[in-house]
């Protein structure tokens, strides 16, 4: 059975921490924010999918040069996980854009640009997790078929990057994008300016088909076995980041057509790294962690219930560990 966190990692990037001079921190929707960061290193080694650990403080977190901790509020303790949205190599950054919906993205948000060492730097450990992979057989002249890519609400962020991969090697796309309404649609343009077909569903019919993206994944996929008349195109890939109940349901439509899809989970994480098991999730090879082993699975081998993701809380901490390969004296952190 291939599931992608059983894999040993491949030539994926060492994370570093760096204290990042935050570039630009702009409102781009209603409390959603895009935050262009200068992470040379970050930007140089990240891959589609992969994410970074951030440390959310009001001011930024200042950090005075040789008293690395001293300038460092310890609140809220965790570091957040946003998936990177955008590298520019050339210009050594990269793009987070994060939705406000706590404490640590509301202080986030109120972080204005800056230089390292002072406030307006932004403490971030990546890049994290293991990405999409992009499959041979989508790229060339005699490419297997397109690419289907569906996001819902922030889901747009690693499919932005994702779609500035699969343009560099020409692998012909669409995307689906659904949102609550129109004001919450972003992104848009940039996987339009790629040569991109996007679709756009709103639950309230502001812009695009009224409805959930779901719903246009499954007519999409029907097109492409000829159910609607002579099939239009052909999809030899799904890449799905969202919500969970909308993961569970690409990935059951995905599934009932035969058609290889990757999902991006979101999970709650304390520690990002892979060492707490805070962010397990359950697979058809045991428990995986969303932060070391994903955050992109085959969405085949993750168990979905009709809420999205199936955590199985019975399960005891002993039985998750062994299944993820911990040793047994590992605990689970108090998050
Ligand atoms: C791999 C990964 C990539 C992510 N990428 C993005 C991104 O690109 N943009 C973005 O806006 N968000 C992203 N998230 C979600 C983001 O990490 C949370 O929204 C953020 O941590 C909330 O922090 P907070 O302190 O503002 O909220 P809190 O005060 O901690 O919580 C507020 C609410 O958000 C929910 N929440 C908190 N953390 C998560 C989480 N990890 N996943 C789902 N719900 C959560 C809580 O249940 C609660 O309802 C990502 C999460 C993961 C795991
Ligand atoms: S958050 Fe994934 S193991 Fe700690």
């Amino acid at each position: 059975m291939n599931i992608r966190g059983s894999r040993p990692p491949e030539a994926e990037s060492k994370p570093v921490q760096v204290v990042a001079p935050v570039i630009s921190n702009v409102e781009i929707a209603p409390s959603i924010f895009r935050m262009s960061l200068s992470a040379p290193g970050i930007a140089r080694s990240a891959l589609p999918g992969q994410f970074v650990h951030v440390v959310c403080h009001d001011a930024g977190n200042h950090v005075s040069e040789g008293s690395r901790n001293s300038g460092l509020s310890l609140d809220p303790l965790l570091r957040r996980p946003f998936s990177i949205c955008r590298v520019d190599r050339s210009g050594a950054t990269i793009d987070l854009v994060y939705q406000v919906v706590g404490r640590g993205t509301e202080m986030l948000s109120r972080v204005a640009p800056g230089e390292a060492g002072r406030a307006g730097a932004v403490d971030i450990l990546g890049p994290l997790g293991r990405g999409f992979d992009i499959p041979r057989s989508l790229a060339g002249e005699d490419a297997a078929g397109r690419a289907l890519l569906v996001a819902g609400g922030l889901g747009v962020a690693p499919l932005i990057f994702l779609a500035y991969a699969l343009a560099e090697r020409q692998v012909r796309a669409d995307v689906a994008v659904g949102a609550r309404s129109r004001d919450l649609l972003w992104g848009i343009d940039e996987f339009e300016l790629l040569g991109f077909g996007v679709e756009l569903a709103t639950e309230d019919g502001s812009a695009g088909a009224r409805g959930l993206v779901t719903e246009l994944v499954e007519r999409r996929l029907c097109e492409s076995l000829g159910g609607h008349g002579a099939p239009t195109v052909r999809y030899a890939a799904i890449f799905a980041c969202g919500p969970a109940p909308m993961l569970a349901a690409v990935a059951r439509l995905a599934g009932e057509r035969g058609v290889p899809c990757q999902v991006s989970l979101e999970e709650r994480m304390a520690c990002g790294v892979g060492a707490c098991l805070g962010c397990v999730v359950k697979t058809k090879a045991g428990y995986r962690r969303v932060c070391a082993d994903g955050p992109v699975f085959n969405a085949a081998d993750i168990f979905f219930d009709s809420d999205g993701l199936d955590f199985d809380p019975g399960a005891s901490d002993a039985g998750v560990l062994h299944e993820a390969g911990m040793p047994d004296e590992a605990r689970l952190s108090d998050r």
